[in-house]
């Protein structure tokens, strides 16, 4: 069966270290493994706008900032197809065939879903397309076939969600739709990269985010002021790993041969752990390590980031063009999809002629 990625993200704002170290690392790495026959990547404005009706214009706006993240990233037009899911309508359609296969009480039970109403205080006032968005995933997901779905682990209950809608419609409709699996980061820290004041999320609101475009001053100032064990006084008192920050974001960004290039007093992020949590250890060492491996990794990402603010239009462009062939790919989907649920009257002669002879007999 041929490897098809699909993944995305909501444009509401520049993506952040927690989106690089989540998923676009590792889609930059799966898209130059050619081990994936297709690889396309969403940008789910349709999405975005179901909590943001009243702000079209922010969605509108950080389209262009979240593309030129993913490019910035490497992520390559000519290998990946990139697009914005509201230009692909088919999406909507298959949306609304799905939402006859799942339960408003199945829908409640969506984890991600309950949290997200929480976080943003909806209580009685829920808007039907935020509730219903699992949905609305799931067709993201099937229109492109995708065997393998890159996320983030809070989006593992959208890719069951996903799997139960397969289910059913191959069961309900005979074999039609492919059964998605989600890829989910390698390690925790790279699944729930913490704010750098230590808080479980990275929010905008928050002020606790170190953005793929903050400039090497910006994420310098990040990582110094950053929130590490705050029982660990002095250089000489015995500290916690555990909850630290600045060790989380070590263990998604440090590599051995940091260690060699800044920091040889250690072989390893297991030495270093282990002097920290004896005692003896300052945090703003450990910071200055820090700070140097984040940005040897982020300065490559922010230089080319640069370069390619120079053509907006040509960003526009290579967008434009990945949407024209999502639409294509979709529209096969759905018309598969549509003939498996036998509501493709025009191109079904056995209804049209059975009807003819029924008619005509009578
Ligand atoms: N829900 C994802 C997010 O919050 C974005 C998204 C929309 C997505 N459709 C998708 C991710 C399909 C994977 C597959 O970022």
């Amino acid at each position: 069966m041929r490897q098809i990625i699909l993944t995305g993200d909501r444009p509401t704002g520049r993506l952040h270290i927690g989106h690089y170290v989540g998923s676009l690392r590792r889609r930059v790495e799966l898209q130059n493994s050619g081990v994936y026959d297709k690889i396309f990547i969403m940008i789910a404005d349709a999405q975005a706008l179901t909590d943001n009706a009243d702000n079209p214009e922010k969605v509108r706006q950080n389209i262009i900032e979240v593309a030129l993240d993913y490019l910035s990233c490497g992520l390559d037009p000519e290998k990946s197809i990139m697009f914005i899911q509201s230009q692909v309508p088919e999406l909507t359609e298959l949306s609304f065939y799905y939402m006859n296969l799942v339960t408003v009480s199945r829908l409640q039970r969506n984890p991600t879903v309950k949290t997200e109403i929480q976080m943003r205080n909806f209580e009685a006032s829920i808007p039907v397309g935020f509730f219903t968005y699992p949905i609305s995933q799931a067709s993201d997901i099937t229109a492109f076939k995708a065997t393998t779905v890159p996320v983030g682990d809070d989006q593992l209950p959208m890719i069951e969600q996903c799997r139960e809608i397969v289910h059913k419609f191959n069961s309900v409709y005979g074999e039609t739709l492919v059964m998605p699996k989600a890829l989910i980061p390698e390690n925790e820290s790279c699944s729930r990269l913490p704010g750098t004041d230590g808080k479980a999320k990275m929010s905008k609101s928050l002020g606790n985010c170190i953005y793929l475009s903050d400039s090497e001053e910006e994420v310098q100032k990040k990582v110094m002021s950053m929130f590490t064990d705050p029982d660990h006084l002095k250089v000489s008192d015995p500290g916690k790993i555990e909850g630290n920050t600045v060790f989380i974001y070590l263990d998604a960004f440090c590599r051995d041969e940091h260690f060699a290039k800044y920091l040889p007093d250690y072989k390893n992020l297991d030495e270093l752990k282990a002097h920290y949590q004896r005692g003896g250890l300052g945090d703003v060492k450990v910071k200055r390590f820090l700070n140097a491996v984040m940005q040897e990794e982020l300065a490559p990402i922010r230089a080319r980031r640069k370069e390619l603010e120079k053509d907006i239009p040509a960003v526009y462009e290579i967008l434009r063009k990945g949407s024209i062939e999502a639409e294509r790919t979709a529209a096969q989907t759905l018309s598969e999809v549509k003939q498996a649920m036998k509501i493709n009257y025009f191109d079904d002669m056995e209804l049209i002629q059975e009807q003819a002879k029924r008619y005509s007999e009578g």
